[in-house]
């Protein structure tokens, strides 16, 4: 089931890259944060993204998302260059992410925050409530069974009416890849969904990923530090250090790799 989108290009061709990201610079003040960064990302593979602490992964995400406007280059998506587009507009083209830091809201039911995601696509706005128009009650409702049948698909039906704090630390990661998928992407971006948790959750969340990139028809670039995860799940890895891309490549040859592995892996992750 894959819902209508809004494409950035009414010509897109589906095996053409998803994004590229064409000469990115972004500086904080003094702060090269990204440093003339290419990558171009295929379709509906899972890829991604590595680097030690600081290294500007997080940035690139929030580049691709329009929460920043990069200091320089280009960010194309689906072929449509999408610099200085609005993080709400970038979301409806079909960009969805989760957080570094969790983000749920926490009053909230498990229901609630995947409804906030469908809220992306209403086409009858809040104002409409209080005039009883017809056709807001009717998309409330549409969104509900809409959210209803995610949670039924990814395995959190019987969490629906859970407060959304009160969950165990994975299904939370859960919860938010469940609200962003709510969104209905074609590109999803996982900042570090394995951080904090144990190696059997993370066996089950690369499980979790490849179903979802199948069952949504998603490309996913997801940023991780877990290297079994990322060696695991990713077809293809960029590397970044200080801003800078210092390698990228199948698995096997990021694992060995002496820039990558005197940069970050050090002999010990390599050994494993
Ligand atoms: N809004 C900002 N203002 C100033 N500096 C920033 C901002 N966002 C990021 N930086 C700086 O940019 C650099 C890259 O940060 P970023 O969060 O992208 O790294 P990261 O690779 O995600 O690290 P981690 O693995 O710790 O999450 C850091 O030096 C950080 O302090
Ligand atoms: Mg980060």
């Amino acid at each position: 089931m894959k819902a209508a989108h809004l494409s950035t290009h009414p010509d897109y061709n589906p095996a053409a890259p998803v994004l590229q990201l064409k000469n990115v610079t972004m500086r904080f003040g003094g702060v090269t944060a990204i440093d003339g960064l290419n990558l171009t990302v295929p379709p509906k593979k899972i890829v991604g993204l590595i680097g030690p602490n600081g290294a500007g992964k997080t940035t690139v995400f929030n580049v691709i998302t329009g929460f920043y406007t990069p200091t320089e280059g280009e960010v194309i998506f689906e072929e449509a260059p999408v610099v200085g587009v609005s993080p709400q507009k970038i979301c409806a083209l079909g960009i969805a992410r989760t957080f570094q830091n969790i983000r749920l809201f926490a009053q909230g039911t498990v229901l609630d925050n995947v409804m906030v995601g469908c809220h992306v696509r209403r086409k009858c706005q809040w104002w409409m409530a209080p005039l009883c128009l017809p056709g807001f009650f009717r998309e409330e409702k549409a969104i509900r069974e809409k959210s209803m049948d995610l949670l039924n698909r990814l395995g959190l039906a019987h969490l629906a009416r859970e407060n959304a704090a009160s969950l165990p630390y994975g299904a939370q990661r859960r919860l938010e890849i469940a609200r962003a998928l709510a969104t209905d992407p074609t590109f999803l971006l996982l900042d570090e969904p394995a951080a904090g948790m144990n190696p059997q959750e993370s066996g089950e969340l690369m499980r979790f990923i490849e179903e979802i990139r199948d069952e949504f028809d998603l490309t996913i670039l997801m940023i991780e530090h877990d290297m079994k995860v990322v060696m695991g799940v990713c077809s293809h890895i960029w590397v970044l250090e200080y801003g800078r891309l210092i390698a990228e490549g199948g698995p096997e040859g990021i694992r060995s790799n002496p820039k990558v592995i005197t940069a970050y892996l050090g002999q010990e992750a390599v050994g494993k």
